[in-house]
């Protein structure tokens, strides 16, 4: 059960299936375009959409709001250290702040940036400071069913043949937990063989440690090696096998907005805090106030409770065995922070042209009022400017990130319930044409009709 109890509470709305109708019509059918009135249940994103604590709050009402030097830089950056072990710590605004600054100090253009999976914000910013970027996933991830515990892995044999050929690699990127990769965990024995390799050909090694908490405690479960270690003491490993991290604190810091880079290399921190304080903020807030650090340092404590990790990962989990009791499979076996529904097997009859990933997250809006993200070929698919798919995407899945400490099982039930009757005669689900597609960022901004 949940080892935390409400205190405060926000009404959600209930709507008809004629209002939604209605409100996805006029929204392009493109759930971007949704507004919070419209929306029951939540799943777009765990991002930014987490319950803070009591204590986090009274963290925030601590907060010191001094310009340089305040003492909540100092609180964050005594919790930051301790958990990471990294000198050189900066606060950013949040994880695209962190990954812009240090790509653009680290990379060189035409450098490689290679990774298990860049996440879109990460790869838009490698391209951005003029990179390439590479994404290795372990081949264990190709298979959607199979029960491996750590399929977020890099393909290490692939690393060390792109880290001894010809190419420039600039940085190798760990994702933990992989959410492009169906928010798979990545093994400790991958993180230390990445190491390995990165001392060995000289190259940085950087995590993207947005859900390191997530991945520490699914490596306690699967990983031999670590059963009965606590998460932290997990997390605090992996980051020291890294030289740095970038970091989104609006997942696992458990705030509504907040980010860190942190780095061991003085030279390449020196880089760093210029770009930090001419556009993020002086060192010592870097995009934040007093409140949101404070509220952060108590966030990155709270995120390691075992008890919390595991009714978090149980919940999820027991989401995914629902939705497979009704019918609908997800991408085995459950990670922590997200449900991936696997939309291609259970609307055949959509092809990826007419957007099968698509369809199925319209259809959970329309149905339940439930607003989730597709992963398939209108996101990762290549479509030429009338629309058409040219090659579509590996898998067309549908994301359920699951925000924390926010929904209840009962909630989740809803949300099984919802899937359950669309499963029951999927038939119906319609396909979808795009009739809007912009040149870049098209998930966000495109135009869908039903056809
Ligand atoms: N890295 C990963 C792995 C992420 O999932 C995200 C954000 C970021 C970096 C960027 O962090 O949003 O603080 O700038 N993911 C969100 C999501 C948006 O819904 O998965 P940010």
């Amino acid at each position: 059960m949940e080892p935390y109890r409400i205190k405060v509470v926000e009404p959600i709305p209930i709507t008809t299936r004629e209002f939604r109708e209605r409100r996805y019509a006029e929204a392009g059918y493109n759930q971007f375009n949704l507004t919070a009135e419209d929306v029951t249940i939540d799943l777009l994103s765990d991002s930014g959409t987490g319950a803070l604590s009591a204590e986090q709050q009274a963290a925030g009402m601590r907060g010191d709001e001094t310009y340089a030097g305040a003492r909540s830089w100092f609180r964050f950056r005594e919790v930051a250290e301790e958990l990471t072990g990294y000198e050189h710590i900066f606060p950013v605004h949040q994880g695209r702040a962190a990954e812009r600054i240090l790509f653009s100090a680290l990379l060189k253009p035409g450098q490689i940036s290679v990774s298990n999976t860049h996440f879109d914000t990460t790869r838009a910013n490698v391209e951005l400071a003029g990179g390439v970027v590479r994404d290795l996933p372990s081949p264990a991830f190709a298979d959607l069913d199979s029960d491996a515990p750590f399929k977020g892995d890099i393909d290490l044999v692939a690393l060390e043949a792109l880290l001894d050929g010809p190419e420039d690699v600039g940085l190798v990127l760990m994702t933990i937990t992989n959410n492009g990769g169906g928010g798979q965990p990545v093994s400790m024995a991958n993180l230390e063989a990445v190491g390995v390799l990165c001392r060995r050909y000289g190259v940085p090694f950087i995590l993207d440690a947005a859900r390191f908490a997530e991945n520490a405690w699914l490596v306690t479960q699967r990983e031999e090696r670590f059963r009965g270690h606590s998460p932290r003491e997990v997390a605090r490993l992996a980051f020291r096998l890294a030289d740095g991290c970038v970091l989104s604190l609006k997942k696992d810091g458990i705030v509504h907005i907040g980010g860190m880079l942190a780095l061991q290399d003085q030279d390449l921190a020196k880089q760093c805090e210029l770009l930090l304080i001419a556009t993020e903020g002086f060192s010592t807030y870097g995009g934040l106030s007093g409140r949101d650090l404070d509220m952060c340092a108590q966030g990155l404590i709270e995120v390691t409770d075992p008890l919390y990790l595991r009714e978090r990962a149980e919940a999820t989990a027991y989401l995914a065995d629902c939705a497979r009791e009704a019918g609908v499979d997800s991408v085995r076996p459950a990670g922590v922070h997200a449900v991936y529904l696997n939309a291609g097997r259970l609307l055949p009859h959509i092809p990826p042209s007419r957007f099968t990933g698509h369809a199925l997250a319209s259809e959970l809006y329309l149905a339940g009022g439930i607003r989730c993200a597709e992963v398939g070929s209108l996101y990762l698919g290549e479509i030429d400017p009338s629309g058409e798919l040219i090659t579509p995407a590996p898998f067309e899945l549908v994301r359920l990130a699951i925000p924390r400490r926010v929904y209840t099982r009962s909630h989740l039930e809803y949300v099984a319930e919802t899937l359950a009757g669309i499963a029951k005669d999927p038939g119906r689900v319609p396909g979808y044409r795009l009739t809007e597609v912009p040149p870049i960022l098209r998930p966000f901004r495109c135009r869908l009709e039903q056809i």
